[in-house]
């Protein structure tokens, strides 16, 4: 399939509102957990993004149905799924198709999955969930029992058990809520994550009659039930990290943006680090304000990503784009994932200073951007080479778009709405077609 790029004519402030759209980390586990329901529950404020589009037609695969009411709300009816079995090649386009593995258990008591995939910035293991699972009773669940890159688990039955994750992990700790809410006796997940889309899946499992206590804790315990019932509506939280790369994009282009239906403590974070860097950062009620004061330096500042409430690696590329229009030398400590930094060389196009080590990113600042074509190495990469395009003065490309759009609904027509020169141009993979 063709890919496409975005051509960005950038230089232009970003001024207006922008809405955000439902949480793509949050409606992956939460679609997953629907197939554990016995009956029909609508979802509401679905992100129209191509991760969702991916999972939809998976959870089909195995015999659910789904109808799309509109483009952001769905009716679904998992009662005709009649297998364990998601080793279609659809569960190696993304990576919150291991959420079924849970989401199966918890059903059948069974599942056989293959591995998942999903953006590629270091190893990206499941030893945490496959030792939840194991913990709680499923045969099958070592990675020495993985055979052909399938995983073949079965629990009879599933039972409550102590689980401390060793390192704290969203995939983790979302999946093994999924496996806990039907098995027998009581689950406890210690360190559990506690990111806003882990509170959310969770707040949908206990709309389904889960017991579920502590989400958005460190401790998470679930008291197992016989029975998931459907028959409500749930709407899914905004997603913070499309926040957060708007935020971001209003500050580099010089803008004035109010970015609306967001929940400004999510965002914090964030938010401080601009305040702190003398971006000025207004909360709303569900909206936040971006903006530079008349004359307001901007400084370099520190940053450390860390799982919530810590500053999230997901807006680790964006934040690294703010940095680079800094004054001063900033840094960036990636502590989530091992390789979180392939975009820079793409960055490095553009004219900027940073330095790698490990782990770390020195980021000299620069005074503008330079137009160039770069290439976005995963979603979060392309979404802040956007960023940076739309602040350099002149014509730039960001190629492999299609990463960008399994996250951000409408990049395009968002973007243009708050003045930005952007469209999607074809793109094959020769510079001359781009030109054409
Ligand atoms: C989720 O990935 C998100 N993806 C990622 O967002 C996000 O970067 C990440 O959480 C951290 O916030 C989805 O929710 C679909 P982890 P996940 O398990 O669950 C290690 C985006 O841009 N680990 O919290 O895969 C792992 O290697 C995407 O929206 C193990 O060692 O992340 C990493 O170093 C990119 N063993 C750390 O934990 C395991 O079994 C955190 O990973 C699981 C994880």
């Amino acid at each position: 399939m063709n890919n496409y790029a975005y051509k960005i004519n950038g230089g232009k402030r970003l001024t207006g509102e922008v809405e955000i759209s439902g949480s793509k980390n949050a409606v992956l586990g939460i679609l997953a957990a629907a197939m554990m329901v016995d009956g029909p529950l609508t979802l509401e404020n679905v992100p129209d993004i191509a991760d969702v589009h991916v999972m939809v037609d998976l959870c089909r695969s195995l015999g659910a149905e789904i109808n799309e009411i509109d483009v952001h709300t769905l009716e679904i009816d998992p009662r005709p799924i009649n297998t364990y079995e998601a080793n279609s090649k659809l569960v190696s386009k993304i990576r919150a198709s291991y959420y079924l593995m849970g989401a199966l258990l918890g059903r059948f008591g069974k599942a056989t999955i293959r591995l998942p995939g999903g953006c590629n910035f270091g190893d990206r293991p499941i030893d945490l969930h496959l030792n939840a699972f194991r913990l709680m009773g499923a045969k099958g669940a070592r990675p020495s029992d993985i055979e052909g890159g399938i995983i073949r688990m079965t629990a009879s039955p599933l039972h409550g058990a102590k689980v401390y994750l060793d390192i704290v992990s969203v995939g983790a700790t979302i999946n093994t809520m999924l496996a806990a809410c039907k098995a027998e006796g009581k689950t406890e997940i210690i360190n559990a994550a506690k990111e806003p889309h882990i509170v959310d899946v969770a707040n949908f499992l206990n709309a389904m009659g889960a017991k579920i206590k502590g989400a958005g804790t460190d401790t998470i315990k679930i008291q197992g039930v016989p029975f998931l019932k459907g028959g409500f509506t749930y709407s899914i939280i905004p997603d913070q990290i499309e926040a957060g790369t708007y935020m971001v994009a209003a500050a580099v282009t010089g803008g004035d943006v109010t970015i609306t239906n967001l929940i400004p403590t999510h965002m914090e974070p964030l938010s401080a680090k601009m305040r702190e860097m003398g971006y000025t950062v207004e909360d709303g009620d569900d909206s936040i304000r971006v903006y530079r004061e008349d004359g307001a330096e901007i400084y370099a500042t520190n940053v450390k990503t860390a799982p919530y409430p810590g500053f999230p690696t997901d807006l680790q590329p964006q934040t690294v784009v703010l940095l680079c229009l800094a004054e001063g030398m900033g840094k960036m400590h990636e502590n989530v994932w091992q390789n979180r930094f392939q975009y820079v060389p793409e960055l490095q196009k553009m004219g900027t200073n940073i330095n790698l080590f490990e782990r770390v990113a020195l980021v000299n600042g620069i005074t503008r951007f330079k137009p160039a074509t770069v290439l976005a190495t995963d979603l979060r990469a392309g979404a802040a080479l956007v960023c940076a395009a739309l602040a350099a003065e002149g014509t730039s490309y960001v190629t492999h778009a299609s990463r960008i759009d399994r996250g951000y609904e409408h990049i395009v027509g968002k973007l243009r709405m708050l003045g930005a020169d952007i469209e999607r141009v074809d793109y094959s993979g020769d510079l001359e077609d781009i030109e054409a």
